[in-house]
């Protein structure tokens, strides 16, 4: 099912138009289109700062639009290079909570040039909803967008 996405991913990141739309475009379409994606957005890292910002994302508002490095499962990632599968985010010790509604997320960091920038951060209101192929789909997803940026 996520692999069907792949041809309109591709084409929405090679649109004529911004980058940021083209991001904004990205995380619409995987919001509606994946039922257990209810939260779908991108930090990246702020600057020379050890902290995430916000980017574009798909979903309910959030308040935490500035990271540290280390704080939750987001900057916990932007530490170990590594992806981040949380099956219940009351299980976890170092989590920001973005909304009560949330049992699940899942974070992917994206790599330019070999160098972590940012993540692409889903939050789902499923609990245990996320496998290998998530992990797959959003490690492709990632690549696509490093292509771009
Ligand atoms: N839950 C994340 C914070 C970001 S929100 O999910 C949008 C975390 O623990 O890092």
């Amino acid at each position: 099912m996520l692999s069907k996405l792949r041809p309109k991913i591709v084409s929405i990141l090679h649109s004529n138009a911004e980058v940021s739309l083209r991001l904004q475009q990205l995380c619409d379409l995987l919001q509606e289109s994946i039922p257990y994606y209810d939260w779908v957005g991108f930090y990246f890292r702020n600057g020379n700062k050890e902290e995430l910002k916000l980017g574009p994302y798909a979903g309910a508002p959030t308040d935490h639009t500035i990271i540290p490095f280390g704080k939750g499962i987001c900057g916990q990632v932007a530490l170990s290079n590594e992806n981040f599968v949380v099956p219940d985010v009351q299980a976890q010790d170092n989590y920001i909570a973005c909304s009560i509604n949330v049992k699940a997320e899942i974070v992917v960091p994206l790599f330019v040039n070999g160098e972590n920038i940012g993540q692409i951060d889903i939050d789902s209101n499923t609990p245990d909803p996320f496998t290998h192929e998530d992990e797959n789909f959003l490690e492709f997803v990632n690549k696509e967008v490093a292509k771009i940026l």
